[in-house]
């Protein structure tokens, strides 16, 4: 039978994202516009400017992204847009461009849930991995366990009661004082390289608590308290500082790193019991979100994965953090077993979703 090929198109937060995916695995273009210029001068995503700015780039990139695949939008057979979670003022301007797209060429539009495409991109990725398997999604936003039985039935193992890990890794390289125009993440990951990961004793968060569900608030509050008792100034930038100075703040991103990763991993080792009780015959983790980029993370929780018999799939760092490579695989995949809805009409008036 003949090759789906589908148009994704992220815009859940502050990456404006497409790409063009064809069934067999083939990514055919993927582009995506960041908005770390915004983020570096106001230290955070606003809706508002962000809304802003997804707006001014996403005519951009979905025509780059056809450009790119060599293909215009009548070769297309569906459009796939991230419909949550995420800032809805952001979710609309890509969803108003779907529909768009959709009505005008008379596409199917299949509405993806972002967390259900972080997971299911390792499909793509990996030719092999067959339902069940386990997933743990960690990103700026959210912090899921998840035992994947089939396509659309996820269990939820744990989740986060306050902050997710990415948040954790933003504000620590924020108050250390890092080059924030690359996301936190990153830059904590390199400093914590010239660190002492054993020098500040953090507590690893909610050990009395004997399940899956996460907690990085009071790590945070733990960072802050120990940035503020060695007296670092997130106003003098690292590339300033003292030779001593900029060693205190090494250890703080090493000691905090240990401290996240070690939290991970008990709950993960708990959760692959507790699945394996429910599906015996899983045989991946599947680890994705930005924060899996981290080499560090990787490497623990590869370590936790064989342990308990299991292998490790990450997405190659691109496909980690948002993208719209995801959305449109995803697109495939429920595509493929009849999850779509109709074209819309070919002219909705402007502000219809
Ligand atoms: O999945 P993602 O791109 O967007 C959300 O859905 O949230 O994840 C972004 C998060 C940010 O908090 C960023 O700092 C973190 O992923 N991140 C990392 C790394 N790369 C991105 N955290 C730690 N180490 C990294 N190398
Ligand atoms: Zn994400």
């Amino acid at each position: 039978h003949a090759d789906v090929v589908v148009l994704g198109i992220e815009t859940s937060c502050d990456d404006t994202a497409a790409a063009v995916v064809r069934s067999d695995g083939e990514i055919l273009s993927q582009v995506v516009s960041s908005q770390a210029d915004l983020l570096a001068k106001y230290g955070g995503v606003a809706p508002k400017m962000a809304e802003e700015a997804h707006s001014q780039a996403i005519d951009r990139v979905v025509q780059e992204a056809l450009d790119k695949a060599y293909m215009t939008e009548k070769d297309l057979t569906a459009v796939a847009v991230t419909i949550g979670p995420g800032l809805s003022l952001c979710l609309r301007v890509g969803v108003q461009k779907a529909r768009r797209i959709a009505g005008r060429f008379n596409l199917p539009i299949i509405g993806i849930h972002h967390m259900e495409a972080h997971a299911l991109v390792a499909r793509l990725i990996e030719k092999d991995l067959q339902f069940p398997f386990m997933v743990l999604l960690i990103s700026g936003g959210h912090n899921l366990l998840i035992l994947a039985r089939d396509l659309g039935q996820y269990i939820q193992l744990g989740t986060t009661i306050d902050d997710a890990i990415g948040e954790a890794y933003d504000k620590t390289a924020k108050w250390l004082g890092l080059d924030l125009r690359r996301s936190g993440g990153p830059a904590i990951e390199q400093l914590a390289m010239e660190g002492n990961a054993e020098s500040v004793k953090f507590s690893i968060p909610m050990k009395q608590h004997k399940d899956c569900n996460f907690s990085y608030a009071g790590l945070k509050t733990q960072v802050r308290l120990a940035i503020e008792s060695k007296k670092i100034d997130a106003k003098i930038p690292i590339s300033s500082a003292s030779e001593e100075d900029r060693m205190s703040r090494a250890d703080i991103a090493a000691s905090f790193q240990r401290t996240a990763v070690l939290h991970l991993e008990e709950r993960c080792e708990r959760a692959i019991q507790w699945a394996l009780k429910m599906e015996p015959s899983i045989r991946d983790l599947v680890v994705s979100g930005g924060v899996a980029s981290n080499q560090y993370v990787r490497a623990r929780l590869d370590m936790v994965a064989k342990k308990n018999g299991l292998q490790l799939l990450c997405p190659p760092p691109g496909l980690c953090t948002d993208n719209g490579v995801m959305i449109a695989w995803t697109g495939i995949e429920h595509f493929r077993m009849g999850r779509y809805d109709p074209p819309p009409p070919a002219e909705e008036p402007e502000n219809f979703v």
